[in-house]
């Protein structure tokens, strides 16, 4: 069985001892039910560096009040056997007290990337994401760590946190894994009943429409906008939270396409808030 901390001091000594024997370690963060999505993260982390330890955390602080924090799906022996499988040698699991101990005052933020897309819907939401991902930093001190590129947000934000604040981390995106039928692997897809489910659908297949409207040699982003917001509001069970054209980066809005270009989707299907994005190269 895969060996679990759950306190700060147990997996700081186990990592100790790796780098006392001069192993390289690489993180991949996760709030638990994992997917296939999940496990690319922790063995594209087996393949770069000796050692890997998965983190299993609902975060409570990136959940605002009216969201899923009760409810977010959680099943850690299942968890616990998908990450040994995808090659991980240990689990952080800690409880939100070892977390955030009582007298707990300091947050991290990182501005201006943060204020739109998902920003503009869960206004706090970055804030519990960069002060738990720069705990899980200060307490595992990884050489590398692992985010997908289906958050194409956090990946950004956590890129440009370990930038400003020094963290000797390399942050690494990866790429997003799908269900057969383009559907973006998601925790929050066990939410969907089985109509929710055919309707989802419908963010990827938008994102599709747009590839091949830039592939044909569209660059306006009002119009490519346009032609993902008119496939999605024809499925009336999907409700849009946002379209958005940005440079992946700085997280700012492009008028027209030019270079890397992120075009990123939320909505939201029954009870869940999905994402789904595409980055193309003109
Ligand atoms: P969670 O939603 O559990 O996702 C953990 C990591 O898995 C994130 O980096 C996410 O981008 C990645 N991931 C999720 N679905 C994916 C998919 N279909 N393909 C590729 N990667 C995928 O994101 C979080 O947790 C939290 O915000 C966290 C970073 C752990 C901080 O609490």
């Amino acid at each position: 069985m895969i060996p679990i901390a759950s306190t700060v001091k147990e997996v700081r000594a186990i990592i100790a001892g790796w780098k006392k024997e001069g192993l390289s370690v690489g993180l991949a963060p996760t709030m638990g039910y994992l997917h296939e999505g999940h496990q690319s993260l922790i063995e594209q982390a087996a393949k770069d560096n000796d050692r890997v330890v998965a983190s299993i955390f609902v975060n409570p602080m990136q959940f605002g009040p009216n969201e899923d924090l009760a409810n977010y799906p959680r099943d850690l022996e299942r968890d616990l056997a998908r990450c040994e499988s995808a090659g991980a040698h240990l689990v952080f699991h800690p409880e939100p007290v070892v977390m955030y101990p009582p007298e707990f005052h300091t947050t991290v933020e990182v501005s201006e990337l943060t204020t739109g897309l998902c920003g503009k819907s869960r206004p706090t939401h970055f804030l519990g994401v960069c002060t738990v991902v720069c705990k899980l930093f200060n307490i595992i001190a990884p050489d590398r760590a692992y985010f997908g590129q289906k958050d194409a947000q956090q990946l950004a934000v956590i890129k440009r946190m370990a930038r400003d604040l020094d963290i000797p981390v390399e942050v690494i995106g990866c790429p997003i894994v799908r269900e057969p039928d383009g559907l973006a692997k998601s925790s929050r897809n066990a939410y969907l009943q089985p109509d929710e489910r055919t309707a989802a659908r419908v963010l990827n297949r938008s994102l599709r429409l747009a590839e091949e409207a830039v592939a044909a040699g569209e660059r306006d982003s009002q119009i490519l906008m346009s032609i993902i917001r008119d496939v999605m509001t024809a499925e009336s069970r999907v409700r849009i939270d946002y379209i958005e054209i940005v440079d992946p980066n700085s997280m700012r809005p492009l008028p027209r396409l030019e270079g890397s270009v992120l075009i990123a989707v939320a909505a939201y299907v029954g009870k869940a808030r999905l994402l789904d994005n595409t980055v193309v190269n003109v």
